[in-house]
């Protein structure tokens, strides 16, 4: 089996993604840019790496014909520019969430897509989280039986988060940095949401941190036939402790059971076959957590780079791709237009502004 060769950009969480491909049979780690030199002095040396592994120039590590795959993780509102221009050169992409930070370039990433005849993937990191893994299992499995109701969530005390420079600018929104796992979660399982309503606020923690955008959010929303679910999140104050609550949380919701992925304590709990149990994976901490504290998401990015490879393998097309991502930014932007207004915003008419309505699953 032929190694794929990684090229990492941007390594602040870039780094979990150099941990996955270097604990990984199947990638070589080929080569990391960033255009902050002292960092990518650093990384070479966490990970023992050779000094030309290292370049501040996006062009150099493109060129670079030992690098089959770019893993894209420089700040949201950069995604589509780096994504189209690896693209361009010949590279597959796995590109972090959220996937773009607004439509307007969304068809210049397709056309670029459909050029290239490259995959491109998401790197929605939850969904290859064990207990929501597992919930997927359940979910293909059947055992919920119709599936009616989705509530998902994501709060995390990000205060730290706000010492990036870009996280203080106007191109930053939590509504896309931090909501795009649970509205994530959302599609996953209702791939057809037409329309939301909902509320967002920034907090007094924000505003006191420099925050342009809100940071708090309630939404509602529902789909092509009538299901219902619920996205909510905060990103600038205490979070209820572990014990209690998980921080980031997917209930399914079906005509013969229930279930729950939690991210902290990794559990999972359900009722359905005729049973109650709940679930932990915290034997895998060691693989999810790797470099102390939950700030990072190796383990994630080991399994999605995993599945990435068995995909090509396969020639299967990994999810969530291109289209698929830009759908949920399509949501997410229905979202912001939602809160603004007061008013339910329709995602079909969202998509049909950009001349993307193509997108909308069938
Ligand atoms: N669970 C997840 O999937 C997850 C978790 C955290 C962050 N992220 C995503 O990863 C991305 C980066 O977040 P972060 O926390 O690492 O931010 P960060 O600011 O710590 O790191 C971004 C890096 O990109 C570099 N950079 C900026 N512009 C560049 C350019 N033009 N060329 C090359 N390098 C450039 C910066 O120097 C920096 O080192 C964001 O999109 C964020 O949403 C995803």
């Amino acid at each position: 089996m032929k190694k794929l060769g990684l090229g990492v950009l941007g390594l602040g969480e870039g780094r979990s993604i150099i941990s996955a491909g270097l604990g990984s049979p199947r990638w070589r780690v080929a080569g990391l840019c960033d255009v902050n030199e002292a960092l990518g002095r650093e990384r070479l040396a966490e990970f023992g790496l050779p000094t030309k592994a290292f370049t501040t120039d996006y062009d150099a590590l493109l060129a670079d014909p030992k690098v089959d795959v770019v893993g894209i993780y420089t700040p949201d509102h950069l995604h589509a520019e780096h994504v189209i221009r690896a693209l361009s050169a010949g590279k597959h992409v796995i590109c972090t969430k959220p996937f773009i930070d607004c439509l307007d370039s969304a068809r210049k990433v397709l056309d670029a897509v459909k050029k290239s005849g490259r995959e491109v993937m998401v790197g929605q990191s939850s969904r290859f989280f064990a207990p929501f893994t597992r919930q997927r299992e359940h979910f293909e499995q059947g055992i919920l039986g119709e599936l009616y109701c989705v509530e998902a969530c994501y709060n995390a005390d990000h205060r730290w988060f706000l010492d990036k420079p870009w996280a203080r600018e106007a191109g930053f929104k939590w509504l896309y940095g931090g909501l795009s796992h649970p509205v994530d979660f959302i599609r996953w399982y209702l791939p057809r949401i037409t329309e939301v309503s909902g509320y967002a606020m920034r907090s007094p923690n924000g505003k006191k941190h420099g925050l342009v955008h809100a940071d708090t959010f309630q939404f509602v929303m529902k789909d092509a036939d009538g299901r219902v679910a619920r996205v909510s999140g905060a990103y600038s104050g205490p979070v209820v402790p572990t014990a209690r609550d998980s921080n980031m949380s997917c209930v399914l919701r079906g005509t013969e059971g229930v279930s729950q992925g939690d991210y902290y304590d990794l559990r999972y709990a359900y009722k359905a076959g005729g049973r109650s149990a709940v679930e932990t994976f915290e034997d895998q901490d060691d693989h999810y957590f790797r470099f102390g504290g939950h700030s990072h998401h190796a383990g994630e990015y080991q399994n999605y780079i995993d599945y990435f490879a068995r995909c090509l393998g396969r020639g299967e097309k990994p999810r969530p791709d291109a289209g698929e991502g830009i759908v949920t930014v399509a949501l997410m932007q229905a979202m912001d237009e939602a809160a603004a207004s007061g008013q339910p915003v329709k995602v079909r008419e969202v998509l049909a502004r950009h001349k993307l309505s193509r997108l909308f699953p069938r």
